[in-house]
C-alpha cells in the first residue's frame, strides 16, 4: 500500500510500547522504504508518531509531517539557516518548498523563492522577498546567498551551485548533488522522523505561523485517480480514507 505520511487515531498498541495510547490522536510517518499510510489501518513505529492537539483537524496534519520536517531539516541541521542570511528556496508554491519559506522567514532569514510563472501569488503570500519564476527570469540575477534549498535537481541544481557564497550550502532532496559550490558544501538527505520536531512544527500550524497548502481531499477509493501518472494537483493531496477522520 502507498503512502508516507499520515494522521490518524491509534487502534492497537505492539508489545512494548510506551509514550501512546489507543484512542489517541497522533500524527506522523510511515517507515520510508515501508509506506502503507493509504489504508484504514496501517503498522507504524511509535517513534515516527507525534500526539495531535484536539484542536487540529487531520487534513491539516497529515499534510505536515514529511514537507515540515524536510523543510527543517534542510534549512537548519543541514543548511545552518541563521537570522541575516539568504536562502534560495526552489519551489515554493509545492509541499517543501512553502513551509521551508514560512519556517526561513521566521527565523530571520531572507528568502527568494522560485516556481512557474503561475506560482509567483502563491510565493508573494508565503513572504518571500523576491521571486524568480524559472521559465522566464536570469536565475543568475540573484546574486550571492548562503544557502540553497533544492527540490527540483538537474538543471535547477546546477544553475544553483555557482550562487552559493564562499561558506555556503547547497542542500538538495532531490538527487545526490552532481555539482557543488565552489567554496561550499553539497548535501543531500532524505527526512528523519523526529517526534519533538512533529510536535513543534504542529504547534506553528495551531498558532498560524504555518500554513501548509492543502490542495484536493479525496476519499479513499479516488486515490489511483488523484496520484494518476501525469496527473497535476496544487498543493498535498489528502486521501480521507474514513468518514469523519
Ligand atoms: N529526500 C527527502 O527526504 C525528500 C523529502 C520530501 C520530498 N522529497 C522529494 O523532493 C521533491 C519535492 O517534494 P515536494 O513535496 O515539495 O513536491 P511538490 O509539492 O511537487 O513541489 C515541487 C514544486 O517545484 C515545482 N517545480 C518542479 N520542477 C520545476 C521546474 N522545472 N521549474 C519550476 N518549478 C518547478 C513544482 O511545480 P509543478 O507542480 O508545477 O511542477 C512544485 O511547485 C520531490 O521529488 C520529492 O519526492 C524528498
Amino acid at each position: 500500500m502507498p503512502g508516507h505520511e499520515l494522521s490518524g487515531v491509534v487502534a492497537e498498541l505492539g508489545y512494548g510500547t510506551t509514550g501512546l495510547s489507543v484512542g489517541q490522536r497522533v500524527f506522523g510517518l510511515a517507515h520510508w522504504t515501508q509506506d502503507g499510510s493509504l489504508a484504514e489501518y496501517t503498522a507504524v513505529e511509535a517513534r515516527n508518531l507525534a500526539p495531535l492537539p484536539a484542536d487540529v483537524d487531520h487534513t491539516a496534519a497529515a499534510a505536515l509531517p514529511i514537507s515540515g520536517l524536510t523543510a527543517w531539516q534542510a534549512l537548519f541541521d543541514h543548511g545552518r539557516l541563521t537570522a541575516g542570511q539568504t536562502v534560495l528556496v526552489h519551489g515554493v508554491a509545492g509541499g517543501v518548498g512553502s513551509i521551508a519559506v514560512q519556517l526561513a522567514r521566521e527565523a530571520g532569514a531572507r528568502v527568494i523563492g522560485t516556481g512557474r510563472a503561475g506560482d509567483r501569488g502563491t510565493a508573494v503570500g508565503l513572504g518571500v522577498d523576491a521571486f524568480v519564476d524559472l521559465q522566464a527570469d536570469r536565475l543568475e540575477g540573484v546574486g550571492e546567498v548562503d544557502l540553497v534549498l533544492d527540490v527540483i535537481g538537474g538543471e535547477v541544481q546546477e544553475r544553483s551551485a555557482p550562487l552559493v557564497r564562499a561558506g555556503g550550502t547547497l542542500v538538495t532532496i532531490a538527487s545526490p548533488p552532481e555539482v557543488r559550490p565552489r567554496d561550499g558544501r553539497a548535501v543531500f538527505f532524505v527526512v528523519e522522523p523526529d517526534r519533538a520536531r512533529l510536535a513543534d512544527l504542529v504547534q506553528r500550524l495551531r498558532d498560524g505561523r504555518l500554513k501548509p497548502i492543502v490542495g484536493e481531499v479525496r476519499a479513499l477509493a479516488e486515490a489511483p485517480a488523484a496520484f494518476a501518472p501525469g496527473r497535476h494537483a496544487r498543493g498535498k493531496t489528502i486521501i480521507r480514507v474514513m468518514e469523519g477522520g
